[in-house]
């Protein structure tokens, strides 16, 4: 089975952040979101792996390369315009060719892998077979209804009102069937060719199209909020490993990586917590569930529930939670008591204690 990642579009839910970097690159667990879904991909035995990518192309080859590092082989697909999921498939055709083919969205976590599911659509070859999950409002997503055998009923992309309480997630399978689906369809409202539209297509025309339902953790990554649950539901499973140096007035509890060249100076480290390489925390409280990228500054700070990304600096800050710090970052105590000084970038995003 081939499989295809989609990591173009705009990012636009992911701002400021996905101004300077495609949002399928932001670090959670400290690993870009793509290398997270190569090794989804992997464990499915999918080595052969297209990667439809848009005007920020150049920054994913640059992190992933080859995929050769990753035990995978890339093939990166241009995308002139995000003109839908559907027209991604298009795109791919060459690369597809006849071949059964797993899609999964560039931006998708699902952290507890399908590959019971998977087993399940190469056994007996539908259609095509969508992975759902429960949600309490899936109007932000494609919606499926399913009737009691799994067989899929009904699909809307991002309904007002859902027929269900299934979320379509960014994990797909395919056999050749897609592509006539494909071809078929027009543009939605949207102006997209809408991937939900084509395996409703099929499902009109008696198709055997099935839904699995995924139980474990599931977050499309586009926005903030879910970009730091990932990082936490990550964390979980975390193992302390200490490959910095920690000096003595420091204390580490709970699972703490100190990744190799990282400094923890009288500190408390409360984990789940990772430190990059190269940073240096000092005088600080850190975690849980935060990840410091590499080559940061944390002093005199406080931070917990945080991901602080590759190059930031964090400074004589007493309370830090529930937040992202972007790349080459300063946020730090101001020289006049009781005001706040404040050069933030375009569509950032900045909440102060009252
Ligand atoms: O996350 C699951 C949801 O993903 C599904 O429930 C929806 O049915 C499905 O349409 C999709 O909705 P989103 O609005 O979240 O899709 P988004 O625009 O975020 O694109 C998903 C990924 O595909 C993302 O990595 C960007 C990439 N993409 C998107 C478009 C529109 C492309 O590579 N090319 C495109 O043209």
């Amino acid at each position: 089975m081939k499989a295809l990642i989609l990591a173009g579009g705009l990012g636009s839910r992911l701002r400021p952040f996905s101004h300077s970097m495609p949002k399928q690159l932001i670090p959670i667990a400290n690993k870009p979101v793509l290398v997270h879904v190569i090794e989804s991909l992997r464990e499915l035995g999918a080595t052969e792996v297209g990667v439809v990518v848009g005007d920020r192309g150049g920054k994913i080859a640059e992190a992933l390369g080859t995929g050769a590092q990753f035990g995978v082989r890339l093939t990166y697909i241009p995308q002139e315009e995000p003109r839908g999921l559907a027209h991604g498939v298009a795109i791919a055709r060459d690369f597809l060719g006849d071949d059964d083919f797993v899609m999964y969205l560039g931006d998708n976590m699902l952290t507890d892998g399908v590959q019971d599911i998977a087993r399940d659509f190469l056994a007996r070859r539908p259609a095509a077979q969508i992975v759902v999950h429960k949600v309490a409002d899936p109007s932000e997503f494609g919606v499926a209804e399913l009737d009691t055998e799994g067989r899929v009923l009904r699909l809307v992309e991002k309904p007002l009102e859902p027929c269900s309480d299934l979320a379509v997630t960014g994990v797909y399978f395919f056999t050749a069937a897609i592509h006539a689906a494909v071809a078929a369809i027009r543009p939605s409202a949207r102006g997209e060719l809408e991937i939900t539209d084509a395996i409703q297509w099929l499902v009109e025309r008696g198709a055997d199209v099935q839904g699995r339902i995924y139980e474990g953790f599931w977050r499309d990554t586009g926005r903030v909020e879910d970009v730091l649950e990932c990082n936490s539901e990550l964390l979980k499973d975390l193992t302390s490993s200490v490959r910095g140096e920690v000096d003595a007035a420091s204390e580490l509890i709970g699972a703490v990586v100190i990744e190799p060249g990282a400094r923890i100076i009288r500190s408390r480290l409360v984990g789940p917590v990772i430190v990059g390489a190269g940073s240096v925390v000092e005088d600080s409280s850190v975690g849980p569930s935060t990840t410091i990228g590499q080559d940061c500054e944390l002093r005199s700070s406080v931070i917990e529930h945080s991901l602080v990304l590759e190059g930031a600096q964090v400074a004589g800050v007493g309370a830090v939670r529930g937040s992202v710090i972007g790349r080459q970052a300063t946020v730090t105590s101001g020289l006049v008591p009781g005001w706040h000084r404040l050069l933030v970038g375009d569509h950032a995003s900045v909440e102060v204690a009252a």
